[in-house]
């Protein structure tokens, strides 16, 4: 490992908003999110935030809810929590997890929102249920949220989003409300400002390589 790199694992072992292996806090860390936050705002997760642009982004734009950003990398996570510890945003926290053990991390009902942004496609047909947006996962997700709680995918993949909203809108994934999408988020002026100008790393090479933008979200009832 560089040097470089050891110096941002040390800084996530002392910073206060992140969450990971090795320290106290990990595995009694669900359910008591509210306690680490120190209040009862809603939480709201990035799964598989990478740098944490929308963790950080929407904790600035929001200081009434806390966003935890969830990825199995520490060196990228570690981007994210250096900027809410320089902004000093305690309203963002950072969870270093593979996303499949969300649950052993999240009660049932703990979260109010989740954002999937740019999340590996996964093409191949026998990886399907790698993908973010699988049956698993959205089961996963249900039971993490509470009743109506709001799932949002932005993704440059058109394949992912395809398959997603076909899932949603043949009724494979059941009790769902309020299915809003664009295929092309930065020419439709009603969904654009959900978003508060934030863009991640992923998007920012996407775009520069010509990919347009799709977006949807939807809630469950429960
Ligand atoms: C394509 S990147 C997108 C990162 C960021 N959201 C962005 O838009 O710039 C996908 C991210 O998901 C993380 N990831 C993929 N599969 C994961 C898994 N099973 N568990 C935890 N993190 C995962 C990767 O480490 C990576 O940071």
């Amino acid at each position: 490992m560089g040097r470089k790199k050891q110096e941002r694992f040390r800084q996530n072992e002392i910073s206060e908003n992140i969450v990971q292996p090795g320290k106290e806090n990990y595995l009694k860390i669900k359910g008591q999110w509210h306690e680490h936050f120190g209040n009862a705002h809603p939480i709201i997760l990035e799964a598989g935030c990478g740098r944490g642009e929308y963790t950080v982004g929407l904790a600035a734009v929001y200081p009434d809810q806390n966003y935890v950003g969830a990825d199995i990398k520490g060196s990228r996570i570690w981007k994210g929590s250096s900027i809410a510890n320089k902004e000093g945003y305690k309203n963002a926290s950072f969870l270093r997890t593979k996303l499949q053990n969300l649950t052993d991390f999240f009660a049932s009902g703990e979260l109010s929102e989740i954002w999937i942004t740019f999340p590996d496609p996964r093409p191949k047909e026998g990886e399907e249920k790698l993908r973010l947006t699988s049956p698993r996962f959205m089961d996963m997700y249900r039971d993490m949220l509470k009743a109506d709680g709001e799932v949002h995918l932005k993704t440059d993949s058109i394949l992912l989003f395809e398959y997603t909203l076909e899932l949603l809108q043949s009724g494979e994934i059941k009790e769902i409300d309020e299915l809003i999408f664009t295929r092309d988020l930065y020419n439709d002026s009603n969904l654009l400002p959900l978003h508060h100008g934030i863009q991640t790393t992923y998007e920012k090479k996407f775009m520069a390589e010509g990919f347009k933008i799709n977006y949807l979200s939807f809630r469950f009832k429960k």
